[in-house]
């Protein structure tokens, strides 16, 4: 019989490709993100370098698939797909939370499949925060690196989803320590990724000060984990959960402002992610700061058909961010990162009241850091 964990991987992903589940009135920010369009670009469209090193690892473009699933066989199916298309492409990818095969061997193979198909990727293990609450250390983290050969562990963040759901493991006390325990005792990159609600400075600066490597910040404006669990409690006429869905579902730091907070507080390898859609919204992220920009539900329908609909997707985002680079003629990933951008609404207003200085970036000259 499948676990309560295995049911409710399975609840998720349906709830995904069936229900709306993107932020409603919160947007992601990149809105009030703008390139000076170069009339006169000066550089050659196709000899653009998209290639990034970022955790001492080789991406083709500054590019990864988001944590998603494993566990069941639909996930194993699911991740091998993503698997052999980053591989091809020279990409990376997270797994689900490993905490299903953590409990049940058998399970194993539904993640161990990636490093099968995918030798050489840049694969990021996965378990969650509560887990480490409630007893998770330093050999169950071992235990998951080891089950995917990983490159990195992320350890997620997702107080929002836990509030709003029934089952929900709303204890955080001692996290920040064990997180800690877990970074120095791993030879391996420890990252510290959020689900969809956002990383401010403050907690930025306490990862980096307990020795995480990376944060991935996954902000508001794209996947709505109160969404997901307000489809789950419709369906199971669950009156107060679905209306804490309903109250919570656009909560959190837009992706935007999370990545500017962030890269301007800390000095740590950023993923981007929460609402990246296009890539024009890739290469503002690497403006803001980031080093790597990850997709995650975009990627879940292609992923249930085959390979070639995930590249697909893949390269069609990436064919996005070489135009746009184009487009401000910036012919590497390191001038991208210098090229000025100007900041104005709400995200700009956000900054200035937390004490930060969106003006930077409109200042910055190419080939000097702000
Ligand atoms: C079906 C599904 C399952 C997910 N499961 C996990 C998970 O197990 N662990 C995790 O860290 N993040 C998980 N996430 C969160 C994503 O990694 C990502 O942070 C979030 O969806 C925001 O990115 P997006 O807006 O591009 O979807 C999941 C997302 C989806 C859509």
């Amino acid at each position: 019989m499948p676990s309560q964990t295995e049911n409710r991987k399975q609840d998720h992903i349906q709830i995904c490709l069936e229900k709306n589940v993107q932020a409603r009135h919160a947007t992601n920010g990149f809105e009030d993100v703008f390139f000076v369009h170069k009339a006169l670009p000066e550089i050659e469209k196709d000899k653009i370098n998209l290639s990034t090193v970022a955790f001492n690892h080789n991406f083709s473009a500054p590019l990864i698939v988001g944590a998603m699933t494993g566990g069941t066989p639909k996930a194993m199916k699911i991740n091998a797909v993503i698997a052999e298309a980053v591989e091809e492409m020279g990409l990376g990818m997270g797994v689900g939370s490993q905490r299903v095969a953590i409990e049940d061997p058998k399970l194993e193979k539904t993640f161990s499949i990636v490093r099968e198909k995918a030798p050489t990727a840049f694969l990021i293990a996965n378990i969650g925060c509560p887990q480490l609450v409630q007893g998770y250390g330093v050999k169950e983290a071992k235990t998951a690196v080891d089950m995917i050969e990983a490159d990195a562990l992320a350890i997620h963040l997702n107080p929002l989803q836990e509030v709003v759901q029934p089952e929900g493991e709303t204890n955080y006390t001692g996290a920040l320590e064990k997180i800690g325990e877990i970074a120095k005792a791993l030879d391996i990159p420890v990252i510290v990724k959020e689900t969809g609600a956002g990383v401010a400075a403050e907690e930025a600066k306490m990862l980096e000060n307990v020795g995480v490597a990376g944060i991935d910040v996954a902000g508001v404006g794209g996947t709505s984990w109160a969404a997901v669990e307000y489809h789950r409690a419709k369906e199971t006429q669950d009156e107060s959960c679905q209306r804490f869905g309903e109250v919570f579902w656009d909560w959190g730091i837009p992706t935007a402002v999370s990545v500017a907070e962030v890269t301007q507080s800390v000095d740590l390898t950023i993923i981007a992610s929460g609402g990246v859609r296009t890539g024009i919204e890739v290469a503002k992220t690497i403006t803001l700061g980031a080093d790597l920009s990850s997709l995650t539900t975009p990627i879940l329908r292609p992923a249930t058909k085959d390979v070639k609909e995930v590249k697909k997707t893949l390269e069609l985002i990436i064919e996005e961010l070489r135009n746009t680079m184009f487009l401000i003629g910036a012919d590497s990933i390191q001038k991208l990162k210098k090229t000025p951008i100007v900041l104005v609404g709400k995200t700009a207003e956000w900054l200035r009241m937390r004490g930060f200085h969106p003006e930077l970036y409109a200042r910055r000259k190419k080939g000097k850091h702000t």
